[in-house]
């Protein structure tokens, strides 16, 4: 049976798929998108040049993508589970949400918001943990035409400021607070800390769920359970879903880069709906009624694709699960798949690599049975982990799909289709189709042979590209567009082999990857800067068991403010307040100078040998203007 028109069900078929998609984007596109509701038909399918960059999908048409994730599946999923919530403590009740039940509710806060005065356009703010009313908002934003930006809970009240500041976003949605594991943080708290430099922030609505104490500051702020009341009140009336251009904004999502500053990716309605449903269904190769349980969080890209519009926009059951891997156990993922008798379970190699470390015993008498497809997302999977995944998680016959995408690229560009297309070990493999990846030398010509490795680099755009960011269009075209012309350029480096798969080999430029979580080492020392006994600081990553990376920090201090161990803890408190508790250094190394060139500018290709440990193997060190700064480094390497 074939669920999905558009579902490659071959290896010869996904072939086909890519050559259409290459020779014919239109019409690929074109047949692609005729499977879902517009209320107007597109003019023109694509119409693009890098070099703006101007990349426009579905030209003319209107749609509006909550009709595409809700309307239309009431006719025959109404009383499937859109959503199954699983709490962070285990002993409380979980929720079933069908779609009929998400329908009504976003309908409803829909409502709320129009009352608060938010309107097509308008950007508004969500800081909220991962709880049903997180995916409401989302979804009751798209329906009412405005912006959403969702901010990961574990930014500081700084963080939020900046973003609040740059979106000039005069609306937020938060709650109390947000269980972590055995953490309970005061969201709302935060949020007051970072208004006090926002006043053009006129509205916060507030959803109850820690019970925690809460300041509501008159005017200002409204409760999301009386708000609601309100719309009871007076019938709980449909909500139309507001007509929204194809290449309107849907969402601003923040992600570090290599300067201080994180940038606001934006996409627009048309081309991201049809690109994360379409990879969706293709990648994890969705089977209706299959529970789909992606452990990202919505404040990231992989939330935003495969946790909500993707899967709902595809009449997908998807499962939100509030608390973190191991509380109260390591065995916390596998009670949840046993539980729900999950299908596809899609998580990141640290989640992996820390799980690992408890051994079998979490895993031993969990019915992982049910599980179809495994996948992976957000830093290349070691083969170590990719094996105890297969084995252990698996039990060898599920197929691993290794997804390598980006916040820019809104969805799966390179990975394997779930049993359709051959995997490898730490390979993301092929493109999806309509994604034409090529290397490129440090030169900047292309590398057309086989087994060898580059910047990875894409042709042509694909449906979900970024099509700016936000309040600086000409930020985009540099950072992304300018490097190579006419390609965009991904900021990783790949090698590929004999078959033509890729492997990711990680980021060529300065931004790291901890956890999963995107860090621009810029913005690190920038924080730590802030610090008033710090001269100046360079930050790197290092290969960490767990985590991927690790932050390494070399920081000169002028002696002034307390001991060593001290000054340490007090630069990890700066960092933690700067920009939040994700970015804290794991080792911090005072150091009397740096590495330096001549020109002043910092070797930072030697502070990484010193953090990787290679101590013998540091590199030329002529061209210093203090060569000896790198003996007293050395010597002092944590
Ligand atoms: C960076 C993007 C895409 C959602 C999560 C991260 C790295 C992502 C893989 C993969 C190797 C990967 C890249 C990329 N990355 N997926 N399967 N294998 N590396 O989104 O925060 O925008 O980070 O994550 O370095 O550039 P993001």
């Amino acid at each position: 049976m074939m669920s999905y028109p558009y579902q490659i069900n071959s290896l010869e078929a996904y072939h086909k798929a890519w050559n259409k998609s290459v020779d014919d984007p239109e019409g690929f596109w074109g047949e692609v998108a005729s499977h879902f509701h517009w209320k107007k038909p597109w003019e023109k399918v694509l119409e693009w040049n890098f070099r703006e960059p101007s990349v426009k999908w579905f030209q003319g048409a209107e749609l509006n993508i909550t009709e595409n994730c809700l309307d239309r599946h009431l006719a025959d999923k109404a009383s499937q589970p859109a959503i199954i919530w699983e709490p962070n403590n285990p002993e409380e009740h979980h929720r079933l949400i069908t779609y009929a039940q998400l329908y009504a509710k976003v309908v409803q806060f829909s409502h709320v918001l129009k009352n608060n005065g938010v309107k097509k356009g308008d950007r508004v703010c969500l800081y909220m943990g991962m709880i049903p009313e997180l995916a409401i908002a989302v979804l009751a934003c798209a329906r009412v035409g405005a912006i959403h930006s969702v901010i990961f809970g574990g930014f500081s009240a700084q963080s939020i400021a900046d973003r609040l500041q740059d979106a000039q976003a005069g609306f937020i949605i938060t709650c109390d607070g947000a269980f972590r594991g055995a953490k309970d943080i005061p969201l709302k708290s935060v949020i007051d800390d970072a208004l006090v430099s926002c006043p053009f922030v006129q509205r916060v609505i507030v959803y109850t769920h820690t019970r925690t104490a809460v300041s509501m500051i008159k005017g200002r702020d409204v409760w999301w359970e009386d708000e609601v009341r309100k719309v009871e009140t007076a019938g709980n009336p449909d909500f139309p879903a507001e007509t929204m251009d194809a290449e309107d904004p849907l969402f601003i999502l923040y992600t570090s880069g290599s300067t201080g500053k994180p940038k606001g990716v934006v996409h627009t309605c048309g081309g991201y709906m049809v690109y994360t449903n379409y990879t969706f269904v293709n990648v994890f190769q969705y089977q209706p009624r299959e529970i789909h349980f992606c452990t990202a969080d919505i404040g990231w890209i992989t939330g935003h694709s495969y946790i909500v519009y993707g899967p709902l926009s595809a009449g997908a059951t998807t499962l939100l699960f509030e608390g973190i891997p191991t509380y109260p156990d390591a065995g916390r993922f596998w009670d949840i798949i046993d539980k729900f008798k999950v299908n596809i379970l899609y998580t990141a190699p640290t989640a992996i690599r820390s799980l690992m470390a408890f051994g079998l015993g979490p895993v031993q008498n969990k019915d992982l049975s049910s599980l179809r497809v495994l996948g992976t997302v957000g830093e290349p999977i070691n083969e170590e982990a990719w094996n105890w995944y297969n084995e252990n998680i698996g039990k060898g016959n599920c197929p691993i799909v290794d997804t390598w995408w980006q916040t820019e690229t809104g969805g799966v560009l390179i990975s394997n289709l779930a049993g359709i297309t051959p995997s490898k070990a730490s390979y993301a493999t092929l493109p999806m189709p309509g994604v034409q990846p090529l290397l490129l030398d440090e030169k900047g010509n292309e590398i057309t042979a086989n087994n060898v490795t580059g910047n990875l680099c894409i042709r042509a755009p694909w449906p979900s590209t970024l099509r700016t960011t936000y309040g600086d269009h000409d930020r985009c075209r540099t950072n992304y567009f300018a490097t190579y012309p006419d390609l965009y350029f991904t900021g990783d480096g790949a090698y590929r082999d004999e078959n033509g798969f890729y492997r990711i080999t990680g980021r060529v430029d300065d931004v790291l990857n901890v956890s999963g979580h995107r860090i621009g080492t810029a913005e690190v020392e920038n924080a730590i800067n802030m610090h008033a006994g710090v001269v100046e600081s360079a930050v790197v990553g290092y290969p960490h068991d767990v985590k991927g990376q690790g932050i390494y920090a070399f920081v000169i201090y002028s002696g002034t403010h307390g001991d060593e161990s001290m000054v340490r803890k007090d630069i990890t408190a700066t960092v933690s307040r700067i920009i939040g508790p994700i970015a804290k250094p794991d080792k911090i190394q005072l150091v009397s100078g740096l590495p330096k060139t001549r020109s002043g500018k910092i070797m930072r290709r030697i502070l990484r040998k010193v953090a990787e440990g290679e101590l013998e193997n540091i590199g030329d060190t002529s061209t210093l203007l203090d060569p000896g700064v790198v003996q007293e480094i050395i010597k002092g390497k944590i």
